[in-house]
């Protein structure tokens, strides 16, 4: 059968088209997930030719012009190695149109990037575990108030505007705590719903000890199994986790695709998910 159809933007309507075929190819459920990447992001499909749902799928977020993160891509079993996958990306490329693109790939998908441009920059490991509980802790909840300082923190910091994700994120999220410095917010986190884990991320930080602060206090009040996307280029928080019992999970490459990425990374420690930037 040909699997000539056009690539069409998804409607949230189509939630679970996505979650069955991510679940063809034996990846979670993560319905909430699915609810933010479809609010800040687009979702794009290709309908299979058999009439059984999607055939192949993948997300896009352009955060301004700066930078668009792409994630989620997968193509069903049945139609892989037929130039589909090379198919959505270039077109999730095109729709971009942002300087620079990120993404984590599996070892499925990372010759058909390489292949397209991306360049490896590192990697990223998910870390699985349970945290102490801390009663007295340096953060506090997010005020309404602060947004405006996070937001400008937050672009100084990933090199380009993610307002729509910030904004709408307490409402994903089960916490959503700050750390003041003299001139407001000078680090930040969040701890949101995933399949039955929590993912604590985004992590903004004025350093490695005030990121590790944020990730054991809203690990900490999280009600059970706690996941971190930790990025290679910090071996001492890779250690750390390890040290605070959590066990490793699967490993992607870390991907960039046209300029190199804005911003002060050096104080981005945890995306919000892998799939988003
Ligand atoms: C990664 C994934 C999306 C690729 O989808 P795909 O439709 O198979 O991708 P393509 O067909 O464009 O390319 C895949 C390979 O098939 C080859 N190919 C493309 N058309 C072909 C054809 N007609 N005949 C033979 N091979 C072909 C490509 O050259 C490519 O080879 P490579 O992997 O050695 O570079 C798919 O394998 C998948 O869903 N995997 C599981 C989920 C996953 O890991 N997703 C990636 C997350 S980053």
């Amino acid at each position: 059968m040909s699997l000539d159809a056009p690539v069409r933007r998804l409607d949230v309507a189509e939630l679970p088209s996505c979650v069955e075929l991510a679940v063809s190819r034996d990846w979670l459920p993560e319905e909430h997930k699915w609810r933010i990447l479809f609010e800040v992001g687009d979702v794009f499909g290709v309908d299979a030719p058999d009439g059984a749902g999607l055939a192949g799928m993948v997300v896009l977020t352009r955060f301004g012009t700066e930078v668009a993160g792409i994630g989620m891509m997968v193509v069903a079993e049945r139609y892989e190695r037929r130039g589909l996958g090379a198919r959505l990306m270039t077109h999730a490329l095109q729709e971009a149109k942002t300087a620079s693109v990120w993404l984590t790939a599996t070892d499925y998908g990372r010759p058909l990037y390489a292949r397209l441009g991306f360049r490896t920059i590192s990697h990223s490991t998910q870390f699985y575990g349970r945290f102490e509980r801390r009663a007295v802790k340096t953060s506090r909840p997010l005020s309404t108030s602060d947004m405006s300082g996070i937001l400008r923190l937050d672009k100084e910091v990933f090199g380009a505007p993610r307002t729509e994700l910030l904004n709408s994120l307490p409402s994903y999220a089960d916490q959503f705590r700050v750390i003041d410095g003299p001139d407001g917010p000078a680090g930040f986190a969040a701890a949101w719903p995933n399949s039955g884990t929590t993912v604590v991320g985004p992590v903004v930080a004025a350093d490695q000890d005030m990121a590790l602060t944020l990730i054991a206090e809203l690990g900490g009040d999280a009600p059970g199994t706690v996941r971190l996307d930790l990025d290679h280029s910090r071996p001492d928080v890779l250690e750390w986790a390890a040290e605070h019992g959590m066990e490793r999970g699967s490993t992607t490459e870390v991907m960039v695709w046209g300029d190199p990425l804005p911003g002060d990374r050096t104080r981005l420690f945890n995306p919000v998910m892998i799939a988003l930037g």
